[in-house]
């Protein structure tokens, strides 16, 4: 893929176009919200549905999950369209450079794969690659199964904290089916915190928009 081009889900198809289209979009809205391992993308088509004035770009190696929640957001606004809303196939591992430093906020929930791995462990250089995703001052929210503490390093940074002193909260009382660990903002690994991160719920949004 061409240097500043990015690859957009459209339904079945991917069209390789210039990051620059995204840019201007991101400068236009009055907040950009990335979904870092999107899945099948719904979540940032509901969010786009619900607030039209936000840019909404749900980001994930495997096209074929945001198939459906794209082409829903293709059509006209009146029948569940969603221009302000994006699906970009990447890995975290390879973020394109056109997504650096656009988001006011960035949500990465239940991943698997290596990604919580790395993460939790966590790999300063996947943190700084999400990190660059951020605009001065970004919310970061993780949410992982916790699953991912039968990893025992993973176990231990979680309980015992990171060598900067943050520390993680195991939630027990979070809905069964979905049960998390909330983070606290990992350090960048040059050493400055990610300032003004929240610990919030995933937004309450309505099942059918
Ligand atoms: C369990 S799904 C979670 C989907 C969604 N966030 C949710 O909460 O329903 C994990 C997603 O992470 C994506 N994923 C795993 N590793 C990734 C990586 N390194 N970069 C980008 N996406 C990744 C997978 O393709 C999958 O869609």
């Amino acid at each position: 893929m061409e240097e500043g081009t990015i690859a957009v889900v459209r339904g079945k198809q991917i069209v390789i176009i210039k990051g620059v289209a995204l840019r201007a979009c991101a400068a236009a809205a009055l907040r950009a919200v990335v979904d870092l391992g999107a899945g099948d993308g719904k979540w940032i088509y509901r969010l786009a549905r619900v607030h039209p004035e936000w840019l909404c770009v749900a980001v994930d190696a495997n096209a074929a999950g945001m198939r459906e929640a794209s082409r829903r957001a293709g059509r006209k606004p009146s029948r569940g369209g969603a221009a302000n809303a994006w699906f970009i196939r990447a890995s975290a591992e390879a973020l394109p450079p056109a997504l650096g430093g656009l988001a006011d906020e960035i949500h990465i929930h239940l991943p698997w794969g290596s990604l919580p791995r790395g993460l939790l462990r966590p790999e300063p250089a996947l943190l700084a690659r999400i990190a660059r995703l951020g605009r001065p001052g970004a919310v970061l929210s993780i949410r992982v199964n916790r699953s991912v503490l039968d990893d025992p390093l993973i176990q231990w940074r979680l309980l015992r904290g990171r060598p900067d002193g943050t520390r993680s909260t195991v939630s027990r009382g979070a809905p069964p089916s979905r049960p998390c660990v909330t983070l606290n903002p990992p350090s960048r690994p040059d050493g400055t915190r990610i300032d003004g991160t929240r610990r919030e719920a995933i937004p309450p949004l309505p099942r059918r928009v």
